[in-house]
């Protein structure tokens, strides 16, 4: 996202990128697919089935399991209708080779390209800090009291670029109040993986990030029934380069917001360090709320460019305040300048 960034990746999509039709799989395919995994508990089956809505999953993409566990957990997962869009996501080819995850490479295509042997299980989770019940949880034990929800949100990168994805995941609420944060909570900071064997760009001098990636939330907004922890997307485990096996997602706020593979989660009295911020002060801020009222300093923030799009067809739209969540999250910003904190 620095200026040598950007414009490299003005995030034109490639005719190339676009994936012929004929390879997207209809509804009934995909559910079949996806539900063959594993045997299923019937109250999941059954919720599944009735509710989910149509993704484009085409037949000859790579589809992520996860582990045995995971497979049980993601066949269980009940579509939340009240917490969903109802614009029509993103095909999966798109939300799987359109990604930014910089610890694989700087390019759109780079995580897809390097993150395929990505280990993701086992893994552990260390929560730290101002919590009652602090320690070193494998992520089966993380993830075990939480039914998934499949949710669909809206994304919007700060770079001007919009998809809509359906997530499987838990509130991150829910796992907060597990752990019980003591009254010096007031901020959680999330931390990606530091493995310099198999991110290349950890190994890199040239690194724009000061390694791990690191990112943050006031506790309110981390308790936020909106904020989830996602573990898969259109109907399967998430791919290593969407930030398996556990990421945070948080569609108010600028994707970078929303860290991948995340080995540790913070509690703390003061707020967090989060690595765009360090990077480039100016340029992004803690809050990074979605606000099209206020530029980035080098670009508009009052349009974005839905995915997919070709130079054709850019499918430019109107960025909403708050992304369109401004009724579930406004109130947290009360009375604050948002021009000043973004
Ligand atoms: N998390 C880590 N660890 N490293 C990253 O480079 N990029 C962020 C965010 N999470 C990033 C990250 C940015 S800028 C965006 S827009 C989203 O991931 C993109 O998520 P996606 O690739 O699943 O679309």
């Amino acid at each position: 996202m620095n200026r040598k960034l950007f414009s490299r990746n003005t995030g034109q999509i490639l005719s190339s990128e676009i994936t012929p039709e004929s390879i997207y799989k209809q509804r009934r395919q995909f559910m079949q697919a996806a539900l063959s995994v594993a045997a299923l508990p019937v109250l999941g089956y059954s919720s599944v089935l009735a509710a989910a809505p149509e993704y484009d999953i085409p037949t000859d993409l790579p589809r992520y399991a996860g582990p045995d566990w995971m497979k049980q957990k993601i066949a269980g997962a009940a579509h939340n209708a009240a917490f969903s869009v109802k614009e029509k996501t993103a095909p999966y080819y798109h939300a799987i080779t359109h990604n930014n995850f910089y610890e694989f490479g700087t390019d759109k295509r780079d995580p897809a390209r390097y993150a395929k042997s990505f280990k993701t299980d086992p893994w552990q989770v260390e929560i730290s800090g101002a919590v009652a019940k602090p320690g070193v949880y494998n992520l089966e034990d993380i993830l075990a009291p939480h039914a998934l929800e499949d949710r669909i949100y809206r994304l919007r990168c700060v770079e001007a670029w919009s998809m809509v994805i359906p997530w499987l995941g838990f509130p991150l609420a829910d796992l907060i109040k597990r752990f019980e944060p003591t009254s010096k909570a007031k901020f959680v900071q999330f931390q990606t993986i530091l493995d310099k064997e198999q991110m290349s760009e950890q190994r890199s001098s040239f690194g724009t990030i000061d390694w791990p990636y690191v990112e943050g939330l006031r506790i309110d907004e981390a308790m936020n029934p909106l904020t989830l922890m996602a573990v898969g997307m259109y109907g399967n485990a998430l791919p290593p380069q969407n930030g398996a096996p556990l990421r945070l997602v948080v569609p108010w706020k600028y994707g970078f917001k929303s860290i991948k593979s995340i080995v540790r989660i913070h509690f703390s009295e003061t707020m967090p360090e989060t690595s765009w911020n360090i990077t480039a002060p100016d340029e992004y801020g803690f809050y990074a709320n979605v606000n099209p009222a206020v530029d980035h300093p080098r670009w508009s923030q009052a349009t974005e460019r839905r995915l997919p799009a070709t130079l054709l067809s850019p499918n430019i739209i109107d960025t909403l305040p708050f992304n369109g969540y401004a009724d579930q999250v406004a109130h947290l910003y009360k009375g604050m300048d948002l021009n000043r904190l973004f």
